[in-house]
């Protein structure tokens, strides 16, 4: 409990702390100790042939009088609030225990009751809302840095909303409490509010403490790709679409410049061709695997413009174009690369 009165010197209250206190007190101590000897040396003094004064002979007391006197009062009274303090607390936990003690067990099981439904009740209301994330109290040592973004020692620190869905980094080395003591914190938080998380596991580590989290606050989650959902990114893309997400692949690669535009022009052009047929005839298959399939086994590719030029009858106007246009690309272009 003592620890609670340390004072930090590196803090702009800390040093507040020292002027007003510490100086002013050996100040007071000083004047004190000066008045005070000139007035008790009045009936013993006589003055000396030398010349020396009395009220130059209590001065030179009075300084060391004043830091020592000072400084020692300054330390008996940090530790009778210390003390008094502590007393306060002992006397409110006495009473709290004798409080409880005095209690029947049925009023000690209705109170439990209440405080159950009360809880439930504010969690059902934080379940409604997002009202931000809680980080922690401020330690003050940015703040005593002179930093300008610092925050003074003992404030709670908290994300507004928008706060909290801006950029935010943790720093730290390996088992510096990155994952249990921020991101685990955090995100228990953001799971008893009406908010949740795109998470991306990549060292593949985390998938227990999600679990634990979610039972904990009465959540669920969905594990996507390893051995959960499959994600297929082409859902709900058009062929185009989906063929420019293969462009982008391969510009960002360094390809498609100078020589190598004609390539990525053309295999995105197949690629999207494939896409339409796939979309067509077998929308099951239209995802990355399913353009893999029948970009590079030719026969089945083949097989499939075959069965699609058998149900054309059965297709729409719309569709009929559409197939068409990709039958002419393979029979008429791909066909007759070399
Ligand atoms: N401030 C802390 N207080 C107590 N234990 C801690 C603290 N920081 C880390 N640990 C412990 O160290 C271990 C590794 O922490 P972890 O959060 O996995 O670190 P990181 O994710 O930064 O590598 C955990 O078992 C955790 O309990
Ligand atoms: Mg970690």
């Amino acid at each position: 409990m003592a620890q609670q009165y340390k004072i930090d010197m590196n803090t702009k209250a800390g040093k507040r702390w020292l002027n007003r206190w510490i100086v002013q007190r050996m100040v007071y101590f000083g004047i004190g100790g000066w008045v005070g000897l000139v007035i008790g040396l009045y009936p013993f003094w006589r003055q000396m042939p030398g010349g020396f004064g009395r009220w130059e002979y209590a001065f030179n007391w009075a300084i060391p009088l004043g830091v020592v006197g000072g400084f020692l009062y300054l330390l008996a009274s940090m530790s009778r609030d210390v003390a008094r303090t502590k007393n306060v607390q002992a006397k409110a936990q006495a009473d709290a225990a004798s409080a409880e003690a005095a209690k029947t067990p049925d009023q000690r099981a209705a109170e439990a009751a209440a405080r159950q439904a009360e809880e439930a009740k504010l969690r059902d209301e934080m379940r409604q809302q997002f009202v931000g994330l809680y980080l922690g109290d401020s330690t003050g040592m940015m703040h005593g840095r002179g930093h300008v973004g610092g925050v003074p020692q003992g404030q709670h620190v908290e994300l507004a909303r928008e706060d909290a869905s801006k950029n935010i980094i943790i720093f730290g080395g390996t088992g510096g409490g990155k994952t249990s003591r921020s991101i685990n914190p955090l995100l228990r938080q953001l799971f008893t509010q009406n908010a949740g998380a795109l998470i991306f596991d990549i060292k593949t580590d985390f998938y227990n403490e999600v679990q634990a989290l979610c039972k904990m606050t009465g959540r669920t989650f969905k594990l996507v790709g390893d051995g959960g959902m499959t994600l297929n990114l082409f859902r709900g893309c058009s062929p185009e679409l989906a063929a420019s997400y293969l462009k982008s692949c391969f510009l960002v690669q360094g390809q498609g410049s100078g020589e190598g535009a004609f390539w990525v022009d053309s295999s995105t052009e197949m690629a999207r061709h494939c896409l339409n047929v796939l979309n067509l005839l077998r929308p099951h298959q239209y995802s990355i695997a399913g353009l893999y399939d029948i970009v590079f086994d030719n026969a089945a590719r083949d097989a499939l413009i075959a069965e699609g030029a058998e149900k054309l009858s059965e297709m729409s106007d719309r569709d009929q174009r559409l197939f068409i246009q990709s039958q002419r690309y393979f029979v008429n272009v791909w066909n007759e690369h070399d």
